[in-house]
């Protein structure tokens, strides 16, 4: 028995980036300016290479100005640092990520502040992190992922989540702690779970919202759910299954989509849910960085 909405992220990204190239053909026939988004990949990993070659065809849909660096696995620092020194001053760019991860002997951090903070359209520098964390979130980069995630809890619950509970799972600073600022802004009271938590399912069970984003496939379960929760499955795990005799390689989220939604009120599927969002939500901050760059209030 079926009783929760699967939520369709693939469809809500979609319409968002109608709404996007729409305003981006007025940015550039009303004031000349094309919304540029680079992206640099270092190394060979496969899955940054999907992730990565998916923002460059949004973004192009999307209307951008789209530049792709990629760097071999063995560049230097001080390599890294000089392209990222020269996109900060490239009036063209608006919008700079560094895939993650990096190669061991890079050091993240120092890439990451290195990006001009008004060019962090993923929203890692520190200045963006302060004024996220501080409520200034009209006037910070959001993290793509848990902007993506609010999107589609707004969409349920509305955007005033007093009173409610939120459970997320994983302190991650791409997700996890970024997710925990939205949803207090929003008035949730929220509780940061992660490895070291005790009693994790008993947590869970007291959640409106459960935001999940661990890397563990499939943990959460219905008997964890509150009946008519909301779940945000931000999981995107590799496994081995086994349908209708035949084994291979599926993706599958950290929630147990079947088993919760005999419970839930409604879940994202992976996938289709988390991902396209994130994406999305990378191009309305590019476009959000280029109307701030031509003046205009974002
Ligand atoms: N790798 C996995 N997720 C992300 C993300 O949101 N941004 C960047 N830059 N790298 C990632």
């Amino acid at each position: 028995m079926t009783v929760a909405k699967r939520i369709d992220g693939k469809a809500k990204a979609a319409e968002l980036a109608e709404s996007i190239s729409r305003e981006t053909a007025a940015l550039l026939k009303e004031h000349g300016v094309t919304p540029g988004l680079a992206v640099v990949i270092i190394g060979e990993d496969p899955a940054s290479q999907v992730y990565v070659r998916n923002k460059k065809r949004t973004a192009e849909s999307c209307g951008f100005h789209s530049v792709q660096h990629t760097l071999p696995e063995n560049v230097s620092q001080p390599d890294v640092l000089q392209l990222i020194n020269e996109l900060n001053n490239d009036d063209a760019i608006h919008g700079i990520l560094v895939q993650l991860p990096l190669p061991d002997h890079l050091n993240e951090q120092a890439i990451t502040q290195a990006i001009a903070p008004s060019k962090d359209v993923d929203g890692f520098h520190f200045v963006n992190i302060g004024k996220l964390t501080a409520g200034h979130t009209s006037d910070a980069f959001v993290p793509c992922t848990p902007a993506g995630c609010m999107l589609m809890i707004e969409d349920e619950l509305g955007s005033d989540l007093s009173g409610k509970n939120a459970v997320v799972i994983g302190r991650s600073n791409i997700v996890g702690k970024p997710m925990a600022s939205l949803l207090l802004q929003a008035n949730a009271t929220v509780t940061v779970t992660h490895s070291r938590t005790r009693n994790l399912p008993q947590v869970v069970a007291g959640a409106d919202i459960i935001v999940a984003a661990v890397g563990r496939a499939d943990m959460v379960k219905a008997d964890w759910v509150k009946p008519g929760a909301v779940i945000i499955d931000v999981g995107i795990n590799r496994v081995e299954k086994t349908i209708d005799g035949e084994t291979r390689m599926v993706l599958t989220g950290d929630v147990d989509f079947d088993d919760v939604s005999t419970v839930a009120g409604a879940v994202t599927p992976v996938p289709g849910g988390v991902g396209p969002m994130t994406i999305t939500m990378l191009m309305a901050n590019t476009l959000r960085s280029a109307r701030l760059a031509a003046g205009l209030v974002a």
